[in-house]
């Protein structure tokens, strides 16, 4: 948003006289070059258009009725205009994120309504009041882990590597994906590791359930280890993450943590930050979107960490899918929807609320397009 924002500025202040011939408008120019690419990635799936602008090949192309073409084709055009100043591309990944933010906060709501029909006598939830709740594994668990961990191959972190159509981190390339690959190592999810989160989760489902006011589904996991000393960059500054409000990460520490070897601080609602400490096995489940946090880098060794995303669910499957390293959560909520119950008052109203609470957080609820953008960078 911020580049789009900048080329409109720069083109605001740069754009040629009207007397210019319109052939060597460099809008044009450009607008043929992105032509171009989404030609040739359509002709690779037997598609021609005979469309001159990127608008127009877009608009054909939604025509379409073969859904898994139309997936595969809009994949390719996230990884090569991700990159890119490309003004429409940015603008459906806007109005992408507006729609998937909306949709996941009316489907939260619904969840959450659906969990409190099914168990009336939850008392209500601890994440709703303070955003996190803690716990620890068995000595036995976490060591199993531990060496699971140990034998997982390492890997590169990669901006593509997410899964069809789930939400990414498009500002991942260049310095910053160096960056990404520098305070952090990253280990593949081996079927062995994620074997033993199963039986972990297995255990904890109905106490998370409880805690979090919904079921849910696992849509990603990460295994990493921060690295010494890495303060001012990624991770280690206080930061809400991008998700959905709805989402939940589940932080599992393997080995010691202190301030000492490293840690992560969590900000309550009630403005009390909280530091994890232990000697391996402390779980934190917290609303990643919500609560602010932070990394404390290790001193001097490298500190393992499993990090599982979850996302409200009608009903809670927790098979560990590995959606890749860029992944967020799918765009839109997937679950059966014909189940369960809804309430539209409710469910309108907490939406007023989180509208107001964007507005209010951001100080500026008139203009419509910071408030997507805003939006995004929840
Ligand atoms: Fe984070």
């Amino acid at each position: 948003m911020l580049r789009k924002l900048a080329k409109k500025f720069v083109k605001t202040i740069y754009s040629p006289p009207q007397t210019i011939s319109p052939t060597i408008n460099p809008i044009n120019t450009e607008d043929q070059k992105f032509s171009q690419e989404l030609m040739a990635i359509l002709s690779k799936y037997g598609i021609i258009y005979n469309d001159k602008t990127y608008k127009e090949i877009l608009k054909n192309l939604l025509h379409t009725q073969d859904n898994k073409t139309l997936t595969k084709v809009l994949r390719e055009i996230d990884n090569a205009d991700k990159f890119t100043d490309n003004d429409l591309y940015w603008e459906y990944f806007s109005a992408r994120s507006l729609l998937s933010y909306t949709a996941w906060d009316l489907f939260s709501s619904h969840c959450m309504e659906t969990y409190n029909i099914s168990n009336p006598e939850n008392e209500p939830c601890v994440l709703e009041k303070t955003g996190l709740v803690t716990g620890k594994l068995s000595s036995s668990l976490t060591q199993s882990l531990l060496e699971a961990y140990q034998k997982a191959p390492i890997i590169t972190y990669e901006d593509s590597d997410f899964a069809d159509n789930f939400m990414f981190n498009p500002w991942i390339f260049g310095d910053c994906k160096k960056e990404f690959n520098q305070f952090a190592v990253y280990r593949t999810s081996t079927d062995l590791l994620k074997d033993l989160l199963h039986q972990a989760i297995e255990t904890l489902a109905s106490e998370f359930e409880a805690a979090i006011g919904h079921y849910f589904n696992v849509v990603g996991i990460r295994a990493f280890e921060l690295c010494p000393l890495t303060t001012s960059i990624g991770p280690h500054i206080w930061h809400k993450d991008s998700h959905p409000a709805g989402a939940k990460k589940l932080m599992l520490y393997l080995s010691k943590t202190n301030q000492e070897v490293g840690s992560t601080e969590y900000e309550t609602y009630q403005g009390d930050i909280f530091r994890v400490e232990g000697d391996g096995g402390e779980w934190v489940l917290f609303s990643n979107s919500r609560v602010k946090h932070r990394g404390i880098p290790p001193q001097s060794q490298n500190r393992p960490i499993i990090e599982i995303t979850f996302m409200p669910a009608l009903k809670t499957d927790i098979r560990i899918n590995d959606t890749g390293q860029n992944a967020i959560c799918p765009w839109f909520p997937t679950s059966d929807v014909t189940k369960g119950y809804f309430s539209t008052e409710n469910t309108i109203m907490r939406c007023i609320k989180r509208s107001l609470q964007l507005g209010l957080e951001n100080g500026n609820v008139a203009n419509a397009s910071d408030n997507i953008d805003n939006m995004i960078k929840r």
